[in-house]
């Protein structure tokens, strides 16, 4: 069986089981809505620390759609678009933004790390992943890491994911929990700044991916005395968007 097959899967059988007014955050094994919404609050500061005008986001994994509900009710304006291999997910989630007058909701179904023509490179100002690596597979940490380079591809700005953290005290066989050290050391890429947040549950941590820009030095070609070729130069944009 296919990664996607086991995920699909796994979350189809909980959404099957689900009593009729079950709460999302119960049928996508989150411990609670707060736990869920803790998650949703780091990629929150993200925002409001590095964008003043409304940020086009691509919310991966995206499940019943529960960040645009969650930004709406906070007035975080963002351009949403939603993507989630599990269609069943999907149909409930454009159920609920119609109950709540808000059918327009963008939503797409794939799977975001096979699908080659879902969205296009830089796509998106932030891609954020919120609970897309809690599953137990058979290589977690190599799959988790090629991931994220697939993600970067769809971001012009960051890349915000998520995992669930190796100290947790109550762990379960289905999850997989994972070391911040070793994923920051998997994940360096010279074209990325990468900062931790494990400061806001127990068993979370998020990584943050700032995309280093490429400035074209031509100031020194102006003074040289030999016309000297514009020199990409790597430089953190972080600078100008403190987050
Ligand atoms: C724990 S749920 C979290 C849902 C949502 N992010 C939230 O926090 O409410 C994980 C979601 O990721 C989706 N997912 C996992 N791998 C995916 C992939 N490769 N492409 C798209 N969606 C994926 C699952 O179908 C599931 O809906």
């Amino acid at each position: 069986m296919s990664h996607a097959e086991f995920i699909r899967n796994f979350y189809s059988q909980r959404l099957a089981a689900a009593a009729e007014n079950r709460d999302h955050y119960d049928i996508l094994d989150w411990a609670s809505a707060a736990a869920q919404q803790a998650r949703f609050q780091v990629l929150a500061e993200h925002l409001t620390a590095a964008f003043a005008a409304a940020p086009a986001l691509l919310d991966v994994g995206c499940g019943f759609a529960d960040l645009a509900t969650y930004l709406a009710a906070r007035r975080l304006p963002a351009r949403y678009v939603g993507v989630d291999l599990n269609a069943e997910l999907l149909a409930a989630a454009r159920l609920a933004a119609a109950r709540a007058e808000n059918p327009a909701l963008d939503l797409r179904c794939g799977d975001i790390f096979t699908d080659e023509h879902l969205f296009a490179p830089r796509e998106f100002d932030v891609v954020f992943a919120s609970g897309v690596f809690n599953l137990r597979l058979d290589n977690n940490a190599a799959f988790a890491s090629n991931a994220i380079r697939r993600l970067q591809r769809f971001a012009k700005h960051s890349v915000v994911v998520n995992f669930l953290h190796r100290r947790a005290a109550t762990k379960y066989d289905e999850c997989f929990y994972y070391s911040p050290p070793a994923m920051l050391a998997e994940t360096q890429s010279p074209d990325w700044e990468t900062s931790l947040r494990d400061d806001y549950l127990e068993n979370d941590f998020t990584l943050i991916f700032r995309r280093r820009a490429i400035k074209t030095n031509r100031n020194a070609s102006r003074c040289a005395t030999k016309p000297v070729p514009d020199v990409p130069q790597l430089c953190d944009i972080s600078a100008t968007n403190p987050t």
